[in-house]
């Protein structure tokens, strides 16, 4: 898989992707992540990518000419399955929406800031807008990394352990169960006494159950599907 993230502040994405399990991916040659800066673009004699709104009122907008040109610059070069926007009016991300990517071949995500891009880029060159959730942030980089990172340890081979990622929380819209590790004892503090049996199928059954007991008190949204 190959992802491009065009952004205003490439700096901002230098560093999430150069450790532990992403670094890894990049390393086995299974992912590659382009970071591009969007002023790079600009045929503004300042390289300017933003402008006043029309409608007026504070904030400014980025403006289509460098998106558009860096968007046709990396299409000419390969098919994209989606360009997304990353913006807080997006449909919300989901674990679901991390699986359906991380099959996809080649993804562009394109990071919103300020007030925003000119709604013509939504209308004429995205393909998919995307939130991680109702807050907002200062700009779409930190969405940009969240996904990616979600997306990328799903991709086969990523993760060393293969079962891992299927067994995280939301993966069947469960939470996970609840994880412990030596010592047994801790200060008198004590590992579930079924963890430590060697019983393989009466640890598996208390794994189920405490995934659904976990989601019931805490998340009861994720059952009523
Ligand atoms: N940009 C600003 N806030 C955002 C959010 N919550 N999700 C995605 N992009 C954003």
């Amino acid at each position: 898989m190959r992802i491009d993230i065009l952004t205003v502040v490439p700096e901002l994405l230098e560093s999430p992707f150069n450790h532990s399990i992403i670094k890894r991916g990049k390393e086995k040659g299974l992912v590659e992540i382009h970071v591009h800066n969007i002023r790079d673009f600009s045929t503004d004699k300042h390289k300017r990518t933003d402008d006043y709104a029309f409608s007026g009122g504070a904030g400014m907008v980025m403006t289509i000419q460098p998106i558009e040109a860096a968007i046709e610059h990396l299409k000419a070069q390969r098919h994209y399955d989606e360009i997304i926007y990353t913006s807080p009016d997006g449909e919300q991300f989901t674990q679901g929406i991390a699986n359906q990517l991380s099959l996809k071949g080649n993804l562009m995500i394109l990071c919103g800031h300020y007030k925003g891009v000119d709604q013509r880029v939504r209308e004429h060159l995205v393909t998919r807008e995307i939130s991680i959730g109702d807050y907002v942030l200062t700009g779409g980089e930190l969405a940009a990394a969240v996904m990616a990172d979600s997306i990328v340890r799903l991709i086969p081979g990523v993760i060393s352990d293969e079962t891992s990622a299927l067994t995280d929380s939301f993966q069947d819209n469960l939470l996970s169960p609840p994880v412990y590790t030596r010592p047994a004892d801790y200060k008198g503090w004590k590992v579930p006494h079924v963890l430590i049996s060697g019983n393989d199928r009466k640890i598996n059954e208390w794994k189920e159950k405490q995934a659904y007991e976990r989601t019931k008190q805490l998340r009861p949204d994720l059952l009523k599907d």
